[in-house]
This record gives structure tokens, C-alpha cells and sequence, in this order.
């Protein structure tokens, strides 16, 4: 027996349709979800999502709108233009492309933003109602990867799931996810003794600790579902994983390939968030 292969690509092509259909009922009631992408400075890797995020927005019929700065824009001019678009009528989601020059602090760009354009989910106050259980704009990946789930047919209730990795933005945020889809989780990390026989445990392995190929066909329970967040260049220039992709395939249930897993789920769960803020906005 092999592995489900989760097709993200399918599945994030699916969401899309489903997000164009809403948004054509919407401009028909003159309403248009419009996001707004700041970049700062030339980072090559965020020119290239930020491209990618504008493109799904023409897509999908949004409003969108890129503001590049310079990478020695001030902070109190990037704090100004926050405000700015805090308080844009056409503009539902705003999202600051991270990381940011050293010289801007993150959390105070991340804080600027009002709650009800967060797309990203990243502001305080966003994590707090995720926590509470509030029907908040959730984080992008980590809400991918229930997507993700769901749409496999795997539900996450009554499931032991072990989430490999602590991070802000992935690791603690999908734990949470699970726990309200009445998962019984698991937050494994690099403290963690016997790692192996811990994931071992799983019927659902989330991996998002960016160690190349780090989990192995023995770290996981024959027909579990696994999930692979990390996204790794190795040495030949080839993208891989957390998961050991070849070496897990025979004993899983379910696992999500690198590249066109979880990948492609990101942006479209971002159009999702700009959506769902503009029909917020218009009560
Ligand atoms: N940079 C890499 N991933 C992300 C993301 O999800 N949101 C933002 N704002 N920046 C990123």
C-alpha cells in the first residue's frame, strides 16, 4: 500500500473557483475584495510572492493594490501608510511582506495594522481569537493545512495529531486549528526526547520545523496522514521538505508532496481572508 498523495495544487484550484464564484455575487452587489501588498526593499524571493499574490487578486476579480518602498524606508513612513490604508474604504486586507528591513520593527508594523483588514492573521489580537475560539481571520498556512485535511477526507476530531515544530506563524497556530477541530495534539519541537517514537504516535504528523527530510518512515504509524510545511532548498538547487518524501510514501495514509502541497494552499487561503474581510465590511 502507498500514500493518498494530497494534491494541493487540485485543491487550492478548487477553493479558487469556489472564491470566484462568491466574489462575481459580490460585484454584482458593487462590492470588490481589495487587498493591499507592501513590500519593502528587494528581497528576490518576496518579489516573487508578492507577484504572485496581485496575480491570484486579477484572478479572482479583486481590487489589488502593490506598494514597493525602498529597503531604507523609515518606519514611521511605513507606520503612515498603514494608517493610511487602515482606513481605505476599498481596501479589506493589508499585508506587509515579511521579513523587513533590519532597521523597522516587526511587531510594530504588525501591530499597525487594523484587526478586521489582518488577512495574514499575524496581529495580536487575531492570535488572541484564535485562541478564544473567535471566528477571527485565521493565519494562512496553518489554515491551509486543515483545508487540506478536510478535503482529503481526514478529520481531525478524535485523532491524536503531533505537530512538529513551534513557530508563530505555523507550528503553534495549526496546533491550535487542531485542537478546535477536536484533534488531541501534540507540540513536539528540537527539546522534545524520543522525537521518532513520539510522531510515531500521530494519525495526523504536521511537519513545520525547516530541518531538510528531517521525518522518516519510522517516525511514523502506518496509515497516518502526513503533512509536510517545510520547504527546503538543498544542495542541487531541488526543493524538499521536513518529511523524507520517498522513504514515507509506502507507510503513510495520506501525505502532501514539496513543491504542490501546502504551497499553493497560502495564497489561496489569503484570498479566502480578503474575502471573507470584505463581506465583514459590508456587514
Ligand atoms: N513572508 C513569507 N511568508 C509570509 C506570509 O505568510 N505573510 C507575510 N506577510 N510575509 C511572509
Amino acid at each position: 500500500m502507498s500514500a493518498q498523495i494530497i494534491d494541493g495544487k487540485s485543491i487550492s484550484n478548487a477553493i479558487r473557483e469556489e472564491i470566484k464564484r462568491e466574489t462575481a455575487d459580490l460585484l454584482e452587489k458593487g462590492i470588490r475584495p481589495g487587498l493591499a501588498v507592501v513590500l519593502v526593499g528587494e528581497d528576490p524571493a518576496s518579489q516573487v510572492y508578492v507577484r504572485n499574490k496581485a496575480k491570484a487578486c486579477e484572478d479572482l476579480g479583486f481590487y489589488s493594490e502593490v506598494h514597493r518602498l525602498p529597503a531604507d524606508t523609515s518606519q514611521a513612513d511605513l507606520l503612515a501608510l498603514i494608517a493610511r490604508l487602515n482606513g481605505e474604504a476599498e481596501i479589506n486586507g493589508i499585508l506587509v511582506q515579511l521579513p523587513l528591513p533590519k532597521h523597522i520593527e516587526e511587531k510594530a508594523v504588525i501591530d499597525a495594522i487594523s484587526v478586521d483588514k489582518d488577512v495574514d492573521g499575524f496581529h495580536p489580537v487575531s492570535v488572541g481569537n484564535l485562541m478564544i475560539g473567535d471566528d477571527s481571520l485565521l493565519p494562512c498556512t496553518p489554515a491551509g493545512v486543515i483545508e487540506l485535511l478536510k478535503r482529503s477526507g481526514v478529520s481531525p476530531a478524535g485523532k491524536r495529531a503531533v505537530v512538529i515544530g513551534r513557530s508563530n506563524i505555523v507550528g503553534k497556530p495549526v496546533s491550535m486549528l487542531l485542537l478546535r477541530e477536536n484533534a488531541t495534539v501534540t507540540i513536539a519541537h528540537s527539546r522534545t526526547p524520543n522525537l521518532p517514537a513520539v510522531a510515531r504516535e500521530a494519525d495526523i504528523v504536521i511537519a513545520a520545523v525547516g530541518v531538510p527530510k528531517l521525518v522518516k518512515r519510522d517516525w511514523v504509524k502506518p496509515g497516518a496522514a502526513v503533512i509536510d510545511v517545510g520547504i527546503n532548498r538543498q544542495e542541487d538547487g531541488k526543493l524538499c521538505g521536513d518529511v523524507d518524501y520517498e522513504d514515507v510514501l509506502p507507510v503513510a495514509g495520506w501525505i502532501t508532496p514539496v513543491p504542490g502541497g501546502v504551497g499553493p494552499m497560502t495564497i489561496t487561503m489569503l484570498m479566502q481572508n480578503t474575502l471573507k474581510a470584505a463581506k465583514r465590511a459590508h456587514g
